[in-house]
């Protein structure tokens, strides 16, 4: 079976990034370019031997860079002073190691957001056909234009890709047309160019449009987005794989329901506060944000039906950010992060549990902050309250309690506004 190995070239000065350290070094979610990059490859089994080109000066800091990295199977290579020559050094690197047969797929150190799926389509596509490359369909009209700037030809849009890397090749054959090129003082601007010029076909396969170079500025924002989203996603996925939720009978049920309780002390000069109302009391509710026990008991429901977590996981007491919080603008911010994952409310209901003071003429006004927070109707929020009989900790006044049921549907139901 054919190995698989790869060079990336990030050798480059990134001059049009134009930003002080070289755009391979910049940041994205906290993490290098670099590492982005080379991570794809190490997450993947097939993958072999790895050829990083970097400038010659750089060879020690990109090391440092990648400190944090299993970089065994990585060979620093050296670069060249155009792309070109940097693939041809990393092809030298692993001339020992590949045979004619094996696969070397080329890809840009600048493309941090390659994702496994573009990755192992391109490879199986070399394996086939010996030569593959990904591009996506190009969205703008193309044309030719001559040296005053006149449209000379405007070309068939249909019959036009935007080519990205990865570009995968038998090993023989890229080495072939590299030696090739360099005899004839050709220089292409993609690893395929090469070897159409000694006569091979070359496979298409479909790219992505987030699979982008950094090239500019503006490249970095939009990488940032799509990285953001895409740990969202796989934050998501990995709190329900944690929870063993069975991905089948999820994807058959449309309604989840989650449980919520909360309890908080009661104590001297501090507001009471239920259901988003500053109910007049002698003693008030402590805690890190207003202490709201039924707004929590409801959110802690919410979060459980649709499977994300708790409060402490979303808004952690020990964030600063959330101490004297009004808990009725954190609910709103937990039924954007239900409404995002998917799901409408169906309804809540919840019940506070507290010895004194009697609760029911502040029961309306909570009803409306709740549904107003989650923008549902009011029908569909129900609260009551009970005293334990002056039993236990709720009874002896030292604390309130209060538990929330909610129920969730898949889709959007037509109360969401
Ligand atoms: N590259 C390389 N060696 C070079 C030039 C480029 O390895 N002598 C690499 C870059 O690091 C990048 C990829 O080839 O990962 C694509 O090149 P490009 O986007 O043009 O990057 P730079 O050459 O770094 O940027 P610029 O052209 O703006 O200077
Ligand atoms: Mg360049």
């Amino acid at each position: 079976m054919a190995n698989v190995y790869v060079i990336i070239p990030a050798a480059g000065a990134g001059n049009r990034m134009k930003a002080k350290t070289k755009k391979q070094y910049l940041k994205l979610c906290g993490s290098y370019v670099i590492c982005h990059t080379l991570s794809v490859f190490l997450e993947n089994d097939l993958i072999g031997n790895i050829a990083l080109v970097v400038p010659e000066e750089d060879i020690d800091i990109c090391r440092q860079v990648l400190e944090d990295m299993d970089c065994s199977n990585v060979l620093f290579v050296s670069g060249g002073v155009t792309r070109q020559e940097s693939v041809y050094k990393g092809l030298v690197a692993l001339e020992s190691l590949a045979d004619e047969e094996d696969i070397v797929v080329v890809h840009d150190g600048a493309r941090p957001l390659l994702t496994q799926e573009v990755l192992i389509k391109t490879i199986d596509a070399a394996k086939a056909y010996g030569s593959a490359i990904c591009a996506v369909k190009v969205k703008d009209t193309v044309k030719l234009i001559d040296e005053r700037n006149i449209v000379a030809k405007t070309l068939p849009r249909d019959k036009l890709v935007a080519v990205q890397t990865p570009q995968a090749f038998k090993y023989g054959i890229l080495k072939r047309a590299y030696k090739h090129a360099m005899r004839v003082g050709f220089l292409g601007t993609d690893d395929a160019s090469l070897v159409e010029n000694i006569g091979y076909d070359v496979h298409v396969v479909e790219g992505d449009y987030e699979n982008i170079k950094l090239t500019t500025p503006e490249d970095m924002i939009l990488a940032e987005e799509i990285l953001k989203r895409r740990e969202k996603i796989k934050a998501c996925k990995a709190l329900s794989e944690d929870r063993e939720i069975n991905l089948q009978s999820e994807k058959n049920c449309n309604f989840r329901i989650g449980i919520g309780y909360d309890v908080h002390r009661l104590v001297e000069n501090s507001l009471l506060i239920l259901g988003g109302v500053e109910i007049p009391h002698r003693l008030g509710l402590e805690g890190h944000s207003d202490a709201d026990v039924l707004v929590h008991a409801v959110m802690d429901a919410l979060l459980g039906a649709a499977g994300l977590g708790d409060i402490g996981m979303h808004f952690p007491d020990t964030d600063d950010k959330y101490k004297g919080a009004y808990s009725i603008d954190l609910l709103k911010k937990v039924g954007e992060i239900v409404f995002d994952s998917g799901y409408s409310v169906i309804n809540i209901d919840a019940v506070i549990i507290a010895q004194k003071p009697r609760i029911a003429p502040y029961i309306p006004q909570m009803r409306s902050n709740i549904s107003r927070a989650l923008k549902i109707s009011e029908n569909v929020v129900n609260i009551k309250a009970t005293t334990t009989e002056k039993l236990g900790f709720v009874g002896r006044e030292e604390g309130i309690a209060a538990k929330s049921a909610a129920m969730l549907m898949k889709g959007r139901n037509k109360l969401d506004s």
